[in-house]
């Protein structure tokens, strides 16, 4: 059996589209995705994410969110309902001091909010391609927060199976034993 074949649907129908309908996201519904979002882990439960977010009801903002976008990334993230950054917070708030795990929850926070939408039929897909320093100006965004990954969400024609292009390492080469390299007992077996 393929690794694949025993995913929960919720994660093996995810994937990225580069291209989206021009269908509308109801506003709960994309506050639902924010939700999922909020109810991530996070280390000291600090919430280190931020989301800068705009959608096609708010044409002005929609644009100055694409207009940070590298042009690759513009010319299909335009299609999408909604676009957006993270951004993570580098300190914890109860003391000041830094933070190492801001940007892992942050990541986990999307990552957790793509969970939802592929459960409302929605598709969500990341970018690292824009401009940082013109989000962060444009945006005003803190010296305290880092950058994170911009994204687009947005419905996909009819129920698309994900692409058979897409691909991954072996389990074998991700998850070790305590010998770095080695494989991890029982794993992808
Ligand atoms: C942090 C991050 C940055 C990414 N940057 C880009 C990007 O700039 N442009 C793009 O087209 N895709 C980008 N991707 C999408 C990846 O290429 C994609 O997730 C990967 O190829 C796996 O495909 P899948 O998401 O369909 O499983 C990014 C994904 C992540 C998580």
């Amino acid at each position: 059996m393929s690794e694949t074949a025993e995913l929960h649907p919720l994660i093996a129908t995810r994937w990225s589209p580069r291209g989206f309908t021009d269908r509308k996201i109801d506003p709960a519904t994309l506050s639902s995705l924010f939700e999922a979002a909020r109810w991530s882990a996070s280390c000291f439960n600090e919430q280190p994410w931020r989301f800068v977010v705009a959608t096609k009801d708010q044409a002005g903002e929609f644009q100055k969110i694409l207009d940070v976008l590298v042009p690759q990334n513009q010319a299909w993230a335009r299609t999408a309902w909604a676009i957006g950054v993270t951004a993570a917070k580098k300190t914890f708030t109860h003391n000041g001091k830094p933070n190492y795990y801001g940007m892992h929850d942050t990541g986990a926070g999307l990552a957790v909010l793509a969970v939802q939408a592929t459960a409302l039929g929605l598709h969500v897909h990341a970018m690292g391609g824009f401009d940082h320093a013109k989000a962060r100006a444009d945006f005003g965004v803190p010296a305290d927060f880092e950058m994170g990954a911009a994204f687009a969400i947005g419905y996909v024609e009819g129920s698309p199976e994900p692409p058979t292009t897409r691909t991954r390492k072996p389990l074998a080469e991700m998850v070790f034993g305590t010998e770095w390299g080695t494989v991890a007992a029982g794993i992808g077996e």
